[in-house]
């Protein structure tokens, strides 16, 4: 038993570089995705099921997103790509030094609106705008949008999409811990994952965030981080209220303004830096993050009831991209149906038209 187990120990780093999945051997290659029989029923019963939820939060009033529903505000910002970029980054947005308008929506992970003073993860969403060339999706192919979403959490806790949908499902039907402690199938590395991710912010203008799922770079794979680069507030105020992160955010860009430092990580290892599952984290001491571009937010007044109804009403997805920069992976391919799906439907639930913004102005 136990030579048998070091014998198959043995197999499995002699064939460094190869990777069993569906219990076949497969070479993989650099940026190369697998895509996993089950994965578009699992993807239509996450939709299902989030509709359902947002049926059920939303029954009066209007519908917000079925996650990250609460925003601390859409603020006016300007990404600049860098000039001098090596011939290697010189990919898709970022080919020429250039400088783009944008929306950034700063965002609680939360299903649920709740208070700020909750331990979460938080959420960053960039709507770069003005990006000339075709996009990915078909029904908005024409569209000038190339948008950005990334956490504060450098993995995402739950990396594939059937784990994923069994959360979605145990969270709404049940309780999360049904999916956490299930007897038949632990998932205490994932739990663990959550615990550490769930914090309590002091500035969203203040905190590092990352993809955590990959996207092609031409014809590489990257993930991308932004870190903070301003003199931000760093302080938590004195008797903080449900809604302090927006009032922080609104305390500081009243004078000063804030800025961070758009990066990219290069997949140098298509086994130790994998592409389908997002919660395993691609070492920097293997491949470190590259400054691209940098994203500019001057001092403004961004909480006016009219640019708050703006912010609600956007629809942010990975997905609003150029080809150059296409999403990877199984929970990328999952929210290209989840996203569209669920924007259209708060959407005519709320009445409202969708449409891409094409300037800062309102
Ligand atoms: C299968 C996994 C995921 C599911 C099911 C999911 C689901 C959703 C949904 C339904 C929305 C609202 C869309 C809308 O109505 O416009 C959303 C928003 C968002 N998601 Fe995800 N998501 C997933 C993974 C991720 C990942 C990997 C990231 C980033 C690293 C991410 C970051 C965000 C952010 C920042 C928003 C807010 C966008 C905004 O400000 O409008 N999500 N997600």
């Amino acid at each position: 038993m136990i030579y048998s187990g070091i014998l198959m120990m043995l197999y499995l780093i002699a064939l460094n570089g190869e990777n069993m999945i569906d219990n076949k051997m497969e070479k993989l290659e650099i940026a190369q995705e697998h895509v996993y029989q089950d994965e578009n029923t699992n993807i239509q019963n996450i939709i299902k099921l989030l509709k359902k939820k947002m049926d059920k939060d939303y029954s009066t009033g209007i519908m917000r997103r079925g996650a990250h529903p609460k925003h601390h505000g859409c603020v006016k910002a300007e990404f600049i790509v860098e000039t001098n970029l090596s011939d290697e980054l010189r990919v898709g947005i970022f080919k020429e030094a250039s400088k783009y308008p944008a929306w950034i929506r700063f965002s609680n992970g939360s299903g649920e609106v709740q208070s700020d003073l909750k331990k979460d993860i938080r959420g960053i969403a960039i709507k770069v705008m003005n990006v000339e060339g075709k996009k990915l999706l078909e029904d908005e192919i024409d569209e000038k949008t190339q948008d950005f979403l990334l956490l504060s959490y450098p993995v995402l806790p739950i990396g594939i999409v059937s784990d994923f949908y069994k959360l979605i499902d145990a969270a709404i039907n049940k309780h999360p811990l049904w999916f956490f402690l299930n007897p038949f199938s632990l998932h205490l590395r994932e739990i663990k994952l959550f615990i550490d991710a769930a914090r309590q912010h002091t500035n969203p203008l203040d905190i590092p965030y990352w993809s955590t799922t990959p996207y092609m770079f031409g014809t590489k794979a990257v993930k991308y981080s932004i870190k903070p680069t301003s003199n931000n507030l760093k302080e938590m105020p004195v008797n903080p209220s449900g809604n302090y992160l927006c009032e922080i955010m609104k305390q500081q860009l009243k004078e000063t303004e804030a800025s961070f430092d758009f990066m990219v990580q290069f997949q140098t290892n298509p086994v130790e830096m994998p592409i389908e599952d997002a919660s395993i984290l691609w070492d920097e001491s293997h491949s470190s993050f590259q400054k691209v571009a940098t994203i500019k937010i001057p001092p403004q007044q961004f909480d006016s009831e009219k640019q708050m109804d703006f912010c609600e009403n956007l629809s942010f997805t990975p997905w609003h991209s150029l080809p150059e920069h296409k999403p990877l992976g199984g929970i990328n391919r999952a929210r290209k149906e989840i996203y569209r799906e669920l924007s259209k439907y708060r959407h005519q639930k709320n009445n409202i038209s969708r449409k891409e913004p094409t300037k800062c102005e309102l």
